[in-house]
């Protein structure tokens, strides 16, 4: 591989490939006391038994390393809870990883070569195609309309798998538009896979925030499947950077190898913790994601009914995805409004078809919603019609 000489020495060709995310970039320039409808993460605290058991472990002397793959009796905790999607998963499907952004640098890692073609989602989130690059893979972005309620169009991924084609990367509930896929749609997108012999990386962090519908996972449906999850959003968790990976076990084995040299083993107190939240956290988690709901309604209400934007209420996660349909850039927009005290993410961070598009997390109070879409409204009656 090339090298590329910079101040101070050479860095690897990889370094020029990727950029860090258009979002971080849109917090470092925002003036203080800033609305921020820009959060990746909910505004909740970790349900308290969960601090308390982290705390209780590191008080008890469980500071040092743990097994690479993790706890033996987290993994089995989350094998239980994989079980009505396969009654076969066990601890060996399981790998805890140092979050799910780990998660999926492991998966990319294993599963893509140099020259490879990865289909990634447009828009989607904002690592997938920057980790396929990393490994000298080309992601092919495939589409999520709008006017196709953020569903693929099959007859498009046809025509994009080619002989290259190695894996599809697919996030259901979607991370920015919330949409979330039915199941015949997943099985829609095994059967893409089976038939174009394609390994399905499927995110599914925010499996546990739905609002219509239903989850469907890909896990049960095809042993051609890598699911990856994370603790960041369940347990509202998200600095304490703990996930896990879901595999066939020959897989595993191969994800648990990447993930050892890229990490070691995950947090030993987190998974401590993580572990007294699956026991017992079921009533916060579903809690958080009836205020979620009761957001995600204010916001499409309040959104609608702003000249020039409109928005499909989102499915699940807790993300809104308007449209607006003023002669601007997200940029553009997102910027204006930053100037004006209210922090969002230009939807082209996400792929081309995020243009026109910002992404308003309802990971914040119901005030600041009411507040920061007001400050929108205000900026429309400017631009609409001009
Ligand atoms: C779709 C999606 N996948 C993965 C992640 C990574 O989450 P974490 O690394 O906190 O587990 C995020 C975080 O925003 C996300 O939105």
């Amino acid at each position: 591989m090339k090298h590329t000489t910079v101040r101070g020495g050479m860095v690897a060709q990889r370094v020029r490939t990727v950029e860090i995310s258009g979002i971080r970039k849109m917090f470092e320039a925002a003036p203080p006391n800033s609305i921020n409808l820009g959060l990746g993460e909910p505004d909740f605290e970790p349900p308290s038994e969960v601090i308390e058991a982290l705390c209780a472990a590191v008080r008890d002397g469980m500071n040092h390393y743990g097994p690479s793959a993790g706890m033996a009796a987290l993994r089995d905790k989350v094998a239980e809870g994989y079980r009505d999607r396969e009654p076969k998963t066990t601890r060996e499907n399981v790998i805890i990883t140092g979050s799910g952004s780990e998660a999926l640098m492991a998966a990319a890692l294993t599963l893509y070569n140099p020259g490879d073609e990865v289909l990634v989602p447009n828009p989607g989130f904002v690592l997938y195609g920057p980790h396929a690059r990393l490994m000298g893979a080309t992601p092919v972005a495939y589409s999520l309309h709008e006017r196709r309620g953020y569903l693929p169009d099959f007859r498009e991924l046809e025509r994009l798998a080619t002989r290259r084609t190695r894996a599809i990367v697919v996030n259901s509930p979607s991370n920015p538009t919330g949409g979330v896929f039915p199941s015949k749609v997943v099985d829609q997108i095994v059967d893409f896979a089976e038939r174009h012999d394609l390994t399905i990386v499927s995110d599914e962090v925010y499996e546990e925030i739905v609002y219509d519908g239903s989850f469907a996972s890909f896990w049960g449906r095809t042993n051609r499947v890598v699911i990856v999850n994370s603790f960041s959003k369940t347990l509202a968790m998200t600095g304490w950077r703990i996930g896990y990976l879901v595999a066939p076990r020959a897989l595993a084995l191969d994800l648990n190898k990447m993930h050892y040299h890229i990490m070691a083993c995950p947090p030993t107190p987190a998974q401590i913790g993580v572990l007294a939240g699956l026991s017992q956290s079921t009533k916060a988690i579903r809690a958080m994601t009836r205020e979620f709901r009761a957001r995600r309604d204010l916001v499409v209400r309040l959104l609608n009914r702003i000249p020039g934007v409109e928005v499909i209420p989102p499915a699940g996660a807790f993300y809104a995805f308007p449209r607006f349909r003023w002669n601007k850039s997200s940029s553009e927009v997102a910027m204006a409004l930053l100037r004006r005290g209210v922090i969002t993410t230009p939807g082209d961070a996400f792929g081309s078809l995020g243009a026109s598009h910002l992404r308003l997390s309802f990971a914040a109070s119901r005030a600041h919603l009411e507040k920061g879409i007001g400050i929108l409204r205000d900026y429309a009656s400017e631009v609409d019609g001009v």
